[in-house]
């Protein structure tokens, strides 16, 4: 793994990918965040030696480079999920790559349901804690020892002096910003009612196929973390209506504005 991460750093290196200091990782249909962007380099996933190649058509799949908010970043436009067939390991590689670039800070976006039935579809939740529900650990391989502590600490994942700024800006910008806890699944597949009642029985205020491996391996490499959920759909199991994916990348597309204005108002403190 050692040898894989420093041959892909040391090609975006080659292209000018120095120094970055924030990592960001973009989610279904938030991905106009780039239009804030003063991009200067552009590499598709496919072009990265030894990262996985970029599947699902909505997912543009690139690697940005650029300023933002007076902070030189480094954006990942489409992630990869465990859904479409990587492993935890390989979904969770370019975070391993962006920290050898170099960054401190990884900012995650994604799109999730509403398990907590207080919060409604196009509301925005940060991400206070998480359950892991993917059935494995991207740390769970051989040579995890050799690039951090095993036994990561998962007592305050998502870094609270990052969730209490993006709780102040929210503030300053009449943005309605819940707090909760994030579950991720497997998916592709959505949740059955008895599943959402699960979820909300475990503690749970919204789930999602995303999010969770980023922070663990995050964590894992010491990196300061914050994560922000869209609210695509409610998951009122009493209730339950079927939704489509063109509606979820629909809601996400709509909260997208204030989703910019957190993030780009965040970076510049930081
Ligand atoms: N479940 C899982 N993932 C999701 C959902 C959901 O209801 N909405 C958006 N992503």
């Amino acid at each position: 793994m050692i040898k894989y991460i420093e041959e892909s750093a040391d090609y975006l290196q080659s292209k000018g990918f120095e120094n970055p200091e924030i990592g960001i990782i973009l989610g279904t249909g938030l991905g106009q965040l780039v239009d804030e962007l003063d991009i200067i380099k552009s590499i598709s996933y496919n072009h990265i030696p030894n990262f996985p190649s970029a599947t699902v058509e909505f997912h543009k799949g690139k690697l940005l480079y650029g300023n933002l908010g007076g902070k030189r970043v480094v954006v990942m436009q489409g992630r990869f999920h465990v859904y479409e067939g990587y492993s935890l390991q390989e979904v969770t590689f370019p975070v391993r790559i962006m920290e050898k670039l170099g960054i401190h800070t990884l900012l995650v976006s994604n799109a999730a349901g509403a398990v907590n039935l207080k919060f409604k579809k196009g509301d925005l939740m940060l991400i206070d804690d998480h359950i892991n529900l993917q059935g494995s650990s991207p740390l769970a391989f051989k040579g995890v020892s050799e690039l951090g502590e095993r036994f990561t600490d998962m007592s305050a994942p998502y870094n609270p002096e990052l969730n209490t700024k993006f709780e102040t800006i929210a503030q300053e910008n009449d943005i309605p910003l819940h707090k909760g806890v994030y579950a991720s699944v497997v998916g592709p597949q959505l949740e059955t009612r008895a599943e959402y009642r699960m979820l909300k029985i475990i503690g749970a205020d919204a789930v999602g196929m995303s999010t969770v491996p980023e922070i663990i391996v995050a964590n894992h490499l010491g990196l300061k973390t914050a994560a922000v959920s869209v609210l695509t759909d409610e998951c009122d199991p009493d209730h339950l209506a079927p939704i489509n994916i063109e509606e979820i990348i629909a809601m996400a597309t709509k909260a997208e504005p204030h989703m910019i204005t957190l993030f780009k108002e965040l970076i510049k403190t930081l």
